[in-house]
């Protein structure tokens, strides 16, 4: 694929890119810096149209191609923010930060579009406009929400969309992906039950919030075991549980519980809300407590269109070759913000193998620049694919 020879050759300046974003994270929606210098680069491309703070810092970079017959656009994602996390990889490019450090990638998936950007602003072989989106908050701040609630599709008429994660564990070269449900929906949920504190010797002259607790996130688990359908894949995690309790001999008046529900499909996601509500008020209720939940929804589900699919596992195997190319992996349970992307238009979402290195969110992760080519390359075909040179 010549796509790929043309990023071998770029591969030491798109590394220098990521090097750069690696030593200088940012968190969320202050992705300045990274912005800036995004839109710099794209601007010395020669793309088209830049415009910076599409949802709050967000970065669109737009590349026509040597004609444009039927009007078709085509949108590629990277995102931009890092995490609060404190480095521990040791890197001669380790972050500058304290405290905050780009273990997710994002710095490789910026790296990549940016190299894709340059490439096909050089070639322009492709018969209708590119559209680069460089999103700020994917890491809990709904940063792809935020562009999309700006405009971003209609103001640029993007049709479909498709946007990449490196994988760590998957060899670099290869590629995953699925049709349907690839990352879940993540919701979160507080319940609060409010008993009756005292003496720890005379229950029975309290209302004792901790059993009924107890009682509680042990009927959360019949949601995914005796009320959805089997078939079909829910996780209802209690994760944190907190009292009021001065001492071990005194019953508190309030405990709290924070958890998580994940789920794939949309109706799931309804029948879990509505019975967590049910079981925690209900057996709050039987013994005469009150039970208060507030259940946020989160990221929807990553759901990837079938026909999209078949076009990124094409692309995808004209670079790795079919046995690179997973194209029916499982299913996992991490939500991603690019949902919100493909829930307005059909697009997909695929892996990019990023070797055998530390897991994302984790001090040690790194980024391989291995990968940038195939990722880079993927970007590009997907331009090239969807609109062939006329
Ligand atoms: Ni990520």
């Amino acid at each position: 694929m010549p796509v790929k020879n043309r990023f071998a050759e770029l591969l030491p300046e798109i590394t220098a890119w990521r090097r750069d974003f690696h030593e200088n994270p940012e968190l969320l929606y202050e992705v300045h810096r990274t912005a800036a210098r995004v839109a710099e680069l794209c601007r010395d491309f020669g793309c088209d149209e830049v415009v910076e703070g599409i949802g709050r810092t967000g970065v669109v970079a737009v590349i026509r191609g040597k004609t444009d017959t039927a009007g078709r656009v085509v949108g590629l994602r990277a995102d931009m923010d890092a995490l609060p996390i404190i480095e521990a990889t040791g890197l001669p490019y380790a972050s500058k930060t304290p405290g905050k450090m780009h273990a997710c990638g994002h710095d490789g998936h910026t790296a990549m579009l940016l190299g894709a950007a340059k490439y096909l602003a050089e070639t322009r072989n492709f018969d209708g406009t590119v559209v680069c989106i460089f999103q700020p908050a994917e890491e809990g701040g709904g940063g792809g929400k935020a562009m999309v609630e700006d405009g971003l599709m209609e103001r640029w008429n993007i049709a479909e969309v498709y946007g990449m994660h490196n994988q760590p564990g998957l060899p670099v070269g290869q590629f995953q992906i699925r049709p349907g449900p690839l990352m879940a929906a993540a919701d979160q949920f507080e319940i609060k039950v409010t008993g009756k504190g005292g003496h720890a010797a005379k229950p029975h002259l309290s209302i004792d919030p901790m059993v009924i607790s107890a009682q509680i996130i042990l009927g959360l688990q019949t949601i995914s075991s005796r009320i959805v359908d089997p078939l079909k894949q829910i996780v209802v995690s209690v994760c944190a549980i907190s009292g009021d309790s001065p001492a071990h001999n005194v019953i508190p008046e309030v405990i709290t519980m924070r958890g998580t529900v994940r789920t794939f499909d949309k109706d799931v996601r309804a029948l879990a809300e509505e019975k967590l509500t049910a079981i925690a008020t209900g057996i709050a209720a039987t013994y005469g407590a009150v039970a208060t939940v507030v259940y946020d929804r989160g990221y929807p589900a990553t759901v990837n269109a079938a026909e999209n699919t078949v076009h990124a596992v094409e692309v995808a195997r004209a670079i790795a070759g079919a046995a690179g190319v997973n194209d029916d992996v499982a299913p996992q349970m991490g939500a991603e913000d690019f949902s919100y992307m493909l829930e307005e238009r059909p697009g997909a979402y695929i892996f990019v193998g990023n070797g055998d290195t530390a897991g994302v969110h984790h001090p040690a992760y790194n980024f391989d620049d291995d990968a940038i080519p195939f990722g880079a390359s993927w970007y590009a075909g997907m331009a090239e694919a969807r609109m062939p040179a006329a």
